[in-house]
């Protein structure tokens, strides 16, 4: 659909509010959270640290960072009466169906929590403890694995691969989902965070926010595409193929997933970060065949589309070589962008302003309304 002048299709460009929790600098490749550059936070902190300076704006003391970690542990475990509905739920559902469902069931078991407000800060901590163990619960259920346990011991990243491997990760596979959640946990007004805004924006409670903000990032249009990337290496098979089927897919006007940014117009540093541990992990587990044919992928879509690698690119080559099914890479996006959705939502009761956009008409006025009975 073109345009009407004045309409700015899909938002974009538009500026809603001001933040202080994220910035995207799509010129230079930089990403910052609440000041800190993305590329700092992945080498030296954890999604904990993260998490906390998210909410808080500032960076933990080792006490505070403590004090956050012994809380996650204990708000792993689910009210019993949840547990149950989420064992019950049909085998064959979708995590993301799972999650949203399971988060808005929550509610129910939080009464306090689901006060609009300041205290709002406990209902994100819940949230953000609680999603690995929803996905963990459902997904040892669907694969005939013992139920798990809370771990306080374990960190957030750990403790989301015991959940759903059923074993201890090693210390490298934590770290690897460990800064693939940092480098997940905010990215500024992406459509399910703004949909977490909208729904707090009308005083609703954080809950509801963060149901909208799963069922948002349920779109292919925004989480998955790195369910795509795997889809496609396995399309292509060997290095050899590499150049025809992606020639052929840009022949055909298909896109690459993986590839290309709306804000991003360099390589966005995600990317650069990820295609590191994508390898360190592949050298860790004997397996480069993912990273060889991306770093394939890249050449041929670089030379032939001018395009960047966006976070998506090398994510799911991750979770992949730690026997991930595809399903639940983005449930691991939402374990970890929950951070950030409900540092959003925490802004907005700050500074509430009703999101409520207009649109222009362009139906019919003045029709003369015809009776049922004499309707042909
Ligand atoms: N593969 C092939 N061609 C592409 C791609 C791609 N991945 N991305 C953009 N293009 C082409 C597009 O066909 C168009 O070409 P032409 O001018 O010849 O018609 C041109 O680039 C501009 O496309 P656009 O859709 O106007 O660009 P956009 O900036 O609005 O698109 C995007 C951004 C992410 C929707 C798009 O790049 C895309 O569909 N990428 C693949 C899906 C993907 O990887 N999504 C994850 C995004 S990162 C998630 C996050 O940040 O949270």
């Amino acid at each position: 659909m073109v345009a009407t002048p004045g309409v700015q299709r899909g938002l974009e460009d538009v500026v809603a509010l001001e933040s202080r929790i994220c910035f995207i600098d799509g010129v230079r490749g930089r990403l910052i959270y609440q000041g800190y550059d993305i590329r700092d936070l992945a080498a030296q902190s954890t999604f904990e640290e993260v998490a906390y300076l998210l909410w808080y704006g500032r960076l933990p003391t080792a006490a505070q960072l403590a004090d956050l970690k012994t809380r996650f542990g204990t708000l792993r475990t689910l009210p019993p009466p949840l547990v149950e509905r989420i064992e019950s739920m049909p085998l064959e559902s979708t995590p993301m169906d799972v999650l949203r469902t399971s988060v808005s069931a929550l509610a129910l078991f939080e009464p306090d929590e689901t006060k609009p407000g300041e205290s709002s800060i406990g209902g994100a901590q819940r949230l953000t403890a609680a999603l690995p163990t929803i996905l963990g619960t459902f997904h040892r259920r669907r694969t005939g694995r013992a139920p798990l346990r809370a771990r306080p011991e374990l960190s957030q990243a750990a403790y989301l691969l015991y959940a759903l491997l059923d074993r201890d990760p090693t210390e490298l596979e934590a770290r690897a989902v460990d800064v693939a959640l940092i480098l997940h946990a905010d990215h500024e007004l992406n459509a399910s965070t703004f949909a977490a805004r909208v729904t707090a924006s009308t005083l609703s409670d954080l809950y509801s926010a963060v149901t909208s903000a799963v069922g948002t990032l349920k779109g292919p249009l925004h989480g998955g595409a790195n369910e795509r990337v795997m889809d496609l290496l396995n399309e292509i098979g060997t290095p050899e193929l590499c150049e025809t089927v992606v020639k052929d897919k840009l022949a055909k006007h298909e896109r690459i997933m993986g590839f290309g940014h709306r804000v991003y117009k360099v390589e966005d540093p995600r990317a650069t970060i990820l295609r590191e541990w994508s390898r360190k992990v592949g050298e860790a587990k004997g397996n480069l065949r993912y990273y060889e044919l991306l770093r394939r992928v890249e050449e041929v879509v670089h030379r032939e589309k001018g395009l960047y690698p966006n976070v998506d690119l090398y994510s799911g080559s991750i979770y992949s070589l730690l026997d991930l099914p595809h399903d639940l890479f983005t449930p691991i996006f939402a374990a970890s962008r929950v951070a950030g959705w409900t540092a959003h939502v925490l802004e907005e009761y700050q500074d509430l302003r009703l999101i409520r956009p207009t649109a222009k008409y362009v139906g019919a006025v003045d029709l003369t309304y015809v009776p049922l009975a004499e309707r042909g």
